[in-house]
């Protein structure tokens, strides 16, 4: 608090006229907490009061100690004087005090309160994941071009997964499926293709099916995962010819991807299939002028294709001078990396939701 001319000390203040200016003063300078910036009221007062009020140097308690000072014949008059100003101060101190602490309380209230004008949380809703996503799509291609829906277990026999598929005990094709093998001659299954097998086994032709789900191979870098997913397709009837497979692959891409996407098959060798064919799709990226993408060739390759091995068929008690079939099996991973323009296989797998948001169902291609 500035010191001023209305300093008890004043000889003049023994008046009770300059009392009643030393009133003013006072009225001024608790004005002034009222005005004073939010949050420094409290500090003003304090200061207030301990000028006016305080024990020791407060400026009532020195008009007081002034007493003697004051000629005898004034001295009532004076004391009096100095009382009223004491009571003065003291309610009005009190009164600011009050004021003061209902302006805490209300600024309190407001910063503790939910503004209801900020815009509110929208609840997130789960999606699904992109192998789901093209599983579906997939799935629901085949159901166009009248195919059922088959399983088969992720834990598979020798049998079911080698054997029966024609990959003889020994026979160096087996090291190409890099296999987790199991006790008891049980392996994780290294593609969807016992599938085949199984539904060989236990139904007769004509048969239409897919099969999609987890398949396991010894195998880790950007572009492949030790679990990864596969989606298979057999058909086997009287008359299937490659002409068919050609035909079924070139709809199923075309659909999957876009109209104009190239189909192209190359000689190949799988022990289940002859002839076999790798599959060529015209790079979506570049749409075949050639990129970083496809390594400039205009082609990627994207599945593996075949007619079903007369062996196969005869394994699985069909006739194959009777029937005939053709058969392919796919990435499911490797169709959701391109089209989502995914560069890690394992980023599929991370469930890391700043990538799941981004990925929105897509209808495929009518
Ligand atoms: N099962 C084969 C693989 O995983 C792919 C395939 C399926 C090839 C069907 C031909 C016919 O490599």
């Amino acid at each position: 608090m500035p010191a001023d001319t209305t300093a008890p000390q004043d000889a003049a203040a023994v008046d009770p006229n300059d009392l009643e200016e030393l009133a003013r003063r006072f009225e001024a300078q608790a004005a002034e907490v009222v005005s004073a910036p939010r949050g420094e009221e409290r500090k003003r007062w304090e200061a207030l009061r301990l000028d006016w009020t305080g024990k020791k140097r407060g400026r009532i308690r020195e008009l007081l100690a002034r007493m003697q000072d004051v000629p005898a014949d004034r001295r009532k008059d004076y004391g009096q004087a100095v009382n009223r100003l004491k009571r003065q101060v003291e309610a009005r101190l009190d009164g600011l005090d009050s004021e003061i602490a209902e302006r805490e309380r209300v600024a309190a209230d407001r910063a503790a309160a939910v503004d209801v004008t900020l815009a509110g949380r929208r609840p997130t809703l789960g999606s699904l994941h992109p192998v789901t996503l093209v599983v579906r799509d997939m799935e629901e291609i085949f159901r166009g071009l009248g195919y059922s829906m088959s399983e088969g277990p992720e834990v598979e026999t020798d049998y079911h997964n080698f054997e029966a598929l024609n990959f003889p005990r020994e026979h160096p094709a087996r090291d190409t499926q890099d296999t987790f093998f199991l006790e008891d001659g049980l392996v994780l299954r290294t593609h969807t293709s016992p599938v085949q097998i199984r539904t060989m086994l236990h139904r007769p032709p004509p048969i239409r099916i897919i099969c999609s789900g987890r398949v396991f191979r010894f195998d880790n870098d950007l572009r492949h995962s030790p679990m990864f997913h596969q989606i298979e397709c057999l058909a086997v009837a009287e008359g299937i010819t490659f002409g068919d497979l050609k035909g079924t692959l070139e709809a199923f891409i075309q659909r999957l991807f876009s109209r104009d996407t190239g189909v192209r098959l190359r000689p190949s060798y799988f022990p289940f299939t002859e002839p076999s064919a790798e599959v060529d799709i015209t790079c979506p990226f570049c749409r075949g002028r050639g990129c970083a993408v496809c390594s400039q060739t205009g082609w990627m390759e994207i599945l593996g294709a075949g007619m079903v091995d007369p062996r196969v068929l005869a394994e699985c008690g069909i006739d194959p001078d009777v029937y005939s079939g053709f058969a392919f099996g796919l990435g499911v991973d490797r169709v959701a990396m391109i089209r989502y323009g995914i560069p890690n296989i394992r980023m599929l797998f991370d469930n890391d939701e700043r990538l799941l948001r981004q990925i929105t169902p897509s209808v495929a291609a009518v």
